[in-house]
């Protein structure tokens, strides 16, 4: 068993795809473990985003970030990290494939609607930075 973060982007809140992410997880048998809407500041989405603090995109990914609410969620599942990536499609939604979200919902590199942990060591940091032991529920 296997947990990772996943956001829904202020993009895919806006769109409100809300919904229609979260039966995606629903019904490729993955559980939601915990989950907030919550609005970052912007120290809070450098923090988060701190390991791409160098690339040229790090201010711009982190103004984004910051324009609305977020949906955080725990996911939970067998190799949920790899199925999540998956479900969620390549980071540049032109190179997605059919029927991911980032192909359905996706409108440029920047608003590609979620964003999923990328390996076991990410998800341990990028859930803790989120939500704490009380708020989480083994599924
Ligand atoms: S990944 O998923 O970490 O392998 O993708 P990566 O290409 O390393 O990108 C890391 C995050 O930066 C976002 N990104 C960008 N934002 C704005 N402009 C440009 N050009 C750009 N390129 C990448 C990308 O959506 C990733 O965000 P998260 O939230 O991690 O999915």
């Amino acid at each position: 068993m296997e947990r990772t973060l996943s956001i829904i982007k202020p993009d895919g809140v806006e769109k409100n795809v809300i919904g229609e992410v979260i039966k995606r997880f629903e019904t490729n048998g993955i559980k939601i473990a915990a989950m907030k809407m919550i609005h970052l500041s912007k120290s809070q989405a450098q923090g988060f985003y701190a390991v791409h603090k160098e690339r040229p995109f790090f201010d711009s990914l982190t103004d984004f970030m910051t324009s609305g609410p977020i949906v955080v969620m725990v996911l939970e599942g067998d190799d949920v990290i790899a199925k999540n990536r998956k479900l969620m499609g390549a980071t540049n939604f032109k190179e997605a494939e059919e029927g991911t979200i980032r192909k359905e919902y996706a409108t440029d590199i920047e608003k590609n609607v979620v964003h999923g942990s990328d390996a076991p060591e990410t998800a341990a940091f990028e859930i803790g930075y989120f939500f704490n032991a009380l708020e989480l529920h083994a599924r």
